[in-house]
């Protein structure tokens, strides 16, 4: 029997990873950020003194990838994203982690049913045949303040014109890229989250991913 895949794909800070892991905790699905992988090549690069947006460079950390050597602390940094959207604007940065994803969205882990994936192109290239698909939205202002709430959180000092200035450029990245732009799937439910918390939000998704997969 084949899994049911659920593709939750959106802007930096949009929402969507929150989103996505209540869904997997819901429906007792695999969770994959796909994101993290992209995070994971930027912050190795970065380890070695390198350059992530370096072809050779980004290719041979993307080709021997190993997730065990970094820890979520190490990857939610926002120079951890900016260098993961510099990686991942290299089609063959893209091409070699393309099939690790599709296996897990086909044979999720642990026997699962099912699988939830965020990203940026899930419904669109990695996983189009997925039966349930999201591209959540929020306001540019809306992201910075839940990104400035986040960092705050962590203890970090930040400085609101610089998270700004990460997002618009990360965005103004992933979506003009040539291989895999962000953009959402034609089949895809926009849900635009700026005037919702994340129960509403959590609420809608669940209604819509539940009535698909039917
Ligand atoms: O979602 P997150 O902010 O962790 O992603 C970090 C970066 O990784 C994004 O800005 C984007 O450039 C890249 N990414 C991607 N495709 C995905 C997931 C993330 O290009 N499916």
């Amino acid at each position: 029997m084949s899994s049911v895949i659920v593709a939750i794909d959106g802007s930096a800070a949009s929402g969507k990873g929150t989103l996505a892991k209540r869904l997997a905790a819901h429906f007792n699905y695999a969770y994959l950020d796909s994101g993290s992988l992209y995070r994971a090549i930027g912050v190795a690069v970065l380890r070695q003194g390198g350059d992530p947006s370096n072809e050779s460079q980004a290719v041979a950390a993307a080709r021997t990838l190993d997730i065990s050597q970094f820890t979520p602390e190490d990857l939610r940094t926002e120079a951890a994203g900016v260098a993961a959207s510099q990686v991942a604007a290299i089609p063959a940065v893209r091409a070699a982690i393309l099939q690790f994803q599709r296996d897990f969205a086909h044979k999720p882990p642990q026997g699962k049913k099912g699988v939830v994936i965020d990203g940026r192109d899930i419904g669109t290239v990695v996983c189009p045949d997925a039966q349930a698909k999201i591209f959540v939205s929020a306001s540019l202002e809306v992201r910075v303040q839940r990104r400035i709430k986040e960092l705050r959180a962590k203890g970090e000092v930040v400085i609101e014109a610089r998270v700004r200035a990460d997002l618009e450029a990360r965005d103004a990245r992933d979506s003009s890229r040539s291989v895999a732009p962000m953009k959402p799937a034609e089949d895809a439910w926009q849900l635009d989250t700026s005037t919702l918390n994340a129960d509403e939000v959590f609420d809608l998704a669940k209604k819509f991913v539940a009535g698909k997969i039917a």
